[in-house]
């Protein structure tokens, strides 16, 4: 694989970073991932956006401007022969002596990869996500993109020793959101439900995709928490991410979700947004 590192397109076994880079010792850093279906970027626009919100909040700076991001994109897609999967960007402060203070000159280090990945063909939409709720630990930013995901990597492990796919977070009885997916329920009378944005989840630019689909499918749409007893109940659930796209949930904590098939609003949607991303 070709990697990019500040500047260079270099072989993986060749790029290099800073032992005192602050991503590595403060996860002092943010990072988007951005879908490939048939070599094109899918809803780049969007994780821009979301990436100056990011850095801006953390007082970062662009490492260049959003049209040089773009043409790095571009090239690793075509230096790496990717068709489907997804492109990786972090974006940290750089290295600097280690201190709790933010360095006042540092600069910031940019690194992208690509992976191969089956987006459309996915064996999990086929047959639905298991999951389990999980106390949600993290910090009190969920909004900002850092690369602080240990917690949600032990959430994911606590999921896969119960037998399950992947966890729904849990705080105050509400769920948040997956480890790595905003999630919806579908209640008994068809309304998508899912949580309003605030500090407390990722403003996932493929929920921004979906609801947008479903309004314009005339879809009903409330933002607003759920509980865990509300998803047990929910006629169908689902998550949306990036590398999921739309993923249907069919087992909460062992209890099946309908006929514990993925649900047609999910199927529905999953395909209106790959359709309109090709
Ligand atoms: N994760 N919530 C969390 C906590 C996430 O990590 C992600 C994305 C999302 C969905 O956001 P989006 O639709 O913009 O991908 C929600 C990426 C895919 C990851 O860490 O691999």
């Amino acid at each position: 694989r070709i990697v990019y590192v500040n500047g260079e397109y270099v072989p993986e076994q060749e790029a290099k970073v800073s032992v005192f880079d602050r991503g590595f010792l403060f996860a002092d850093g943010v990072y988007e991932v951005t879908a490939v279906l048939n070599g094109k970027l899918v809803d780049f626009d969007g994780h821009m956006r979301r990436l100056h919100r990011s850095l801006s909040e953390l007082q970062m700076a662009m490492p260049c401007d959003e049209g040089e991001l773009l043409a790095i994109h571009r090239a690793m897609i075509e230096k790496n022969a990717l068709v489907e999967g997804m492109i990786y960007m972090q974006i940290t402060r750089g290295a600097a002596d280690r201190d709790f203070t933010f360095p006042a000159s540092a600069t910031p280090t940019l690194v992208m990869f690509t992976q191969t990945r089956s987006i459309i063909d996915s064996a999990q939409a086929k047959t639905g996500v298991r999951v389990v709720t999980v106390e949600d630990l993290r910090w009190g930013r969920r909004d900002i993109k850092t690369v602080q995901l240990l917690y949600p990597s032990m959430a994911k492990m606590i999921a896969q020793g119960k037998g399950a796919d992947d966890a729904w977070l849990v705080q105050d009885g509400m769920v948040t959101e997956g480890t790595s997916n905003n999630t919806y329920i579908v209640t008994a009378d068809g309304t998508i439900v899912t949580r309003d944005l605030s500090h407390d989840i990722l403003p996932g630019i493929t929920r921004a995709a979906v609801l947008r689909c479903a309004r314009e499918l005339q879809m009903k749409v409330e933002e607003r928490a759920f509980s865990v007893e509300e998803a047990l109940a929910a006629r169908e659930a689902f998550s949306s991410s990036a590398t999921g796209f739309v993923s249907p949930v069919v087992e909460i904590d062992g209890k099946a979700l309908g006929d514990g098939q993925p649900g047609p609003v999910a199927r529905r949607l999953r395909q209106v947004y790959i359709e309109e991303s090709l």
